[in-house]
């Protein structure tokens, strides 16, 4: 069942064929927007942008690492010039790092850092001429649980999911008189590539799934539906706020 509650909207979505990604961008197209699909995976953006297309959807693809302020002056020309406007971006592309304080390599924690918290910053500096320019623009940028509690691991990722939250409320400050709102989704344990291993590992007994009320993983479908609500003009109310999508996860 489509509503085509995008319709007419280009979305430009970073990490675009990941799990939550990929679930967002097929779920956007089937509600009607025109997408720029973002990514570092060349060969799966132009899967993704095919499978799109085939379905009557329409997506444009461009090879984007968000820790290069350079690519992202691109990929906006690329949307400047392909559609003259952007409704939506989703921050969606990340990469996590699993040790804990002591543990983490000093590499590690860059990188992480570069893709997590300086993509967020330099997607909303790149893209912001142009939401601003539209007037009745969203960005959604992905956080998780881990950017709002601790667990006593994955130091680097925390640190850039909790830099994530608070970003987002600050820009959506910045912006909330110019026509740009700006919100946080927090999914929970999301069965996607990025946690494919630890998922195979530990099954049902996951010590996260254990601790999560609803007893299972979330589905990428179930992620997407969030991003939708806060691209979409049904949130025009809703600024700064943080979505958590989690089964209860952090309810207790
Ligand atoms: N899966 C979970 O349990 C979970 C929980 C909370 C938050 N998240 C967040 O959701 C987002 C999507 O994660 P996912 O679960 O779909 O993981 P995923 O690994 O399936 O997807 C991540 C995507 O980001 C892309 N990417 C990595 N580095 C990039 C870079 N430098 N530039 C551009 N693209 C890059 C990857 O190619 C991949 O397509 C991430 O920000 C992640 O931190 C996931």
């Amino acid at each position: 069942m489509t509503t085509q509650r995008l319709s007419g909207k280009v979305a430009l979505i970073t990490g675009a064929t990941g799990g939550i990604g990929a679930a967002t961008a097929e779920l956007f197209a089937r509600e009607g927007a025109r997408l720029v699909l973002a990514d570092v995976a060349e060969e799966a953006l132009a899967a993704l942008a095919r499978r799109i297309e085939e379905t009557g959807g329409q997506a444009v693809s461009v090879v984007l690492d968000v820790s290069s302020a350079r690519q992202w002056d691109d990929a906006i020309t690329t949307v400047r010039e392909r559609f003259g406007t952007l409704d939506v971006l989703v921050n969606c592309a990340g990469i996590v790092d699993w040790p804990g304080i002591e543990d983490t390599r000093e590499e590690a924690w860059d990188r992480v850092i570069d893709v997590n918290q300086k993509g967020t910053w330099l997607g909303m500096r790149a893209a912001m001429p142009l939401l601003r320019a539209n007037g009745n623009a969203s960005v959604v940028n992905t956080s998780s649980v881990l950017g709002l509690v601790g667990s006593g691991a994955a130091a680097a990722y925390q640190a850039s999911k909790g830099a994530v939250r608070l970003l987002s409320k600050t820009a959506a400050v910045e912006y909330a008189r110019q026509g740009v709102r700006v919100n946080s989704v927090h999914p929970g344990v999301i069965a996607t590539p990025m946690i494919q291993e630890i998922l195979d590992e530990e099954g049902d007994r996951q010590p996260d799934i254990v601790r999560t009320p609803m007893r299972r993983a979330g589905r990428a479908e179930e992620i997407a539906a969030a991003m939708l609500f806060l691209a979409g003009d049904e949130s025009s109310f809703v600024t700064g706020s943080e979505l958590v999508v989690d089964g209860g996860l952090t309810a207790h």
